[in-house]
């Protein structure tokens, strides 16, 4: 199959300008003006963007958690993210207790092998690790799956100690990979939460109450300050508020390589969602949840300066009816988690281009290329350029959408962003050459993304 696009506007995170790209299978090959090439297909790209495929190197897709799981699989969420201008996503490989990290990455591959809309990687997610796991580390990596995951959160389910950090962050550290941490003080939240528990106060606002932004910033410096005694790279997922990503700003600052990501709902939500009626407050019960109004400002700041390297969405949807409500009576057992994998590139354009004026080349960035570099995938993914993968999007900057749950294909009944309005729309998208988003329908199918082997991170 051979494709020619004519006349776009070629963005990458460095440059701009109107060209032709020509692919051939699932390559591009050729970038020029007036390019003169027999094509099986031809597409009219005037007066669009033409970007590399979005990136979110943070996502969840049937995961069990929180006595359900959630709602995307992933053949849905794939097939959402597509939609929303996403051609790969990683997962986290999560190790249940007495389960080997082979065991564990055998499962995902289970069960994303065959469903994929678009490609695919994995973190290993360690939640237990013995001596005798140190010889599995290396192996793990070998298979393509060059970053490691632990939760400071969630006792008795994910959380690890501290010295279980300093194992994994070493053992990673020696075979180039990168360990990504969940951070917040999991044993201080888990008493807050059961005193308000106790105190009867379980509305869904009080899952915000019993995790204040001090307790994230407490689990960032304490991830830092391992990493540094380690040795090793760190990567702090989802940070939502400003004393957090002070402490891993403060780090970096100090040459260490500390690195870390927000989501798009830190970027546009606060904590005033927890007080909507009727315990719609749950759909926003995600963690670290949402907080104080100014630090959006502060993340927006903390992208446009790089103290964040990149926006994901850590989407891990459950539907409001029969699964948020499984904690109606008790906010503590409403399931941890929120959609938005289809909303992150538009959103994100809206909010930092249209809104705050970031070059083209910073949405590009902070959507697709920071991750590929990141996460060893560049530049075969997050760039448009001779030998990348054709993963591209064209988008319409002239059209407006409205995100909403009547509209979005997240098999999720709720949408965070329910009716917010948006400039640009995307309307094409390619996966390794193939249209599978074809003026906003979908012409893929399960089955057509490939899991990606990762290397080493780009970045450090
Ligand atoms: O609430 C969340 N974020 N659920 C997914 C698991 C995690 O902590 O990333
Ligand atoms: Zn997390
Ligand atoms: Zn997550």
């Amino acid at each position: 199959m051979v494709t020619l696009i004519q006349n776009g506007r070629i963005i990458t995170s460095a440059d701009d300008y109107i060209a032709d790209v020509l692919i051939e299978g699932e390559t591009v090959t050729t970038i020029g003006r007036s390019l003169v090439v027999r094509a099986d297909q031809i597409i009219d790209a005037a007066g669009k963007y033409v970007i590399p495929g979005a990136i979110d190197p943070h996502v969840h897709m049937e995961l069990p958690f929180g006595g359900t799981v959630s709602s995307d699989d992933f053949t849905t969420g794939t097939r959402a993210a597509a939609f929303g201008g996403t051609t790969t996503v990683i997962d986290f490989a999560i190790q249940y207790k007495g389960k080997t990290f082979q065991e564990t990455i055998d499962d995902w591959h289970a069960k994303a092998k065959g469903k994929c809309a678009i490609d695919y990687g994995f973190h290993l997610a360690i939640t237990e690790y013995l001596p005798e796991h140190k010889a599995e580390i290396g192996k793990v990596v070998d298979q393509g799956i060059t970053s490691f995951k632990i939760f400071l959160a969630y006792p008795g389910v994910f959380m690890v100690d501290d010295r279980t950090m300093l194992r994994v962050m070493q053992s990673a550290g020696e075979v180039g990979g990168m360990t990504l941490v969940h951070a917040e003080n999991g044993d201080a939240i888990s008493e807050l939460v059961k005193n308000l528990v106790a105190a009867g106060k379980v509305e869904p606002k009080y899952h915000a109450i019993s995790r204040p932004p001090v307790m994230q910033a407490d689990g960032v410096a304490r991830a830092v300050k391992v990493a540094e005694v380690a040795r090793a790279p760190v990567f702090i997922v989802h940070v939502s508020c400003e004393a957090a990503m002070v402490e891993l700003q403060r780090a970096r600052d100090k040459g260490n390589r500390a690195f870390g990501e927000t989501c798009t709902q830190y970027l546009f939500l606060d904590e005033t969602c927890y007080d909507k009626p009727d315990f719609e407050g749950a759909k926003y019960v995600f963690t670290p949840p949402l907080v104080a109004r100014e630090n959006i400002e502060a993340l927006w700041k903390g992208l446009k300066l790089g103290y964040l390297q990149e926006v994901s969405t850590d989407h891990c949807p459950f539907n409001f009816k029969g699964q948020k409500e499984l904690g109606r009576d008790n906010f503590s057992k409403i399931p941890n988690g929120g959609p938005g994998v289809e909303d992150r590139l538009g959103m994100v354009y809206q909010g930092a281009v249209i809104e705050r004026g970031f070059s083209l080349n910073k949405w590009v960035d902070i959507t697709s290329t920071a991750s590929a570099k990141m996460f060893g995938m560049f530049p075969r993914k997050g760039t448009i350029a001779v030998g990348s993968d054709a993963d591209i999007v064209i988008f319409d900057p002239t059209r407006q959408q409205v995100r909403s749950a009547a509209t979005h294909h997240q098999r999720c009944d709720y949408n965070l962003y329910e009716g917010m309005h948006v400039d640009g729309v995307v309307e094409t998208v390619l996966s390794r050459g193939k249209t599978i988003i074809d003026k906003g329908e979908y012409t893929g199918r399960a089955g057509d993304g490939q899991f990606i082997q990762r290397g080493a991170s780009g970045i450090i």
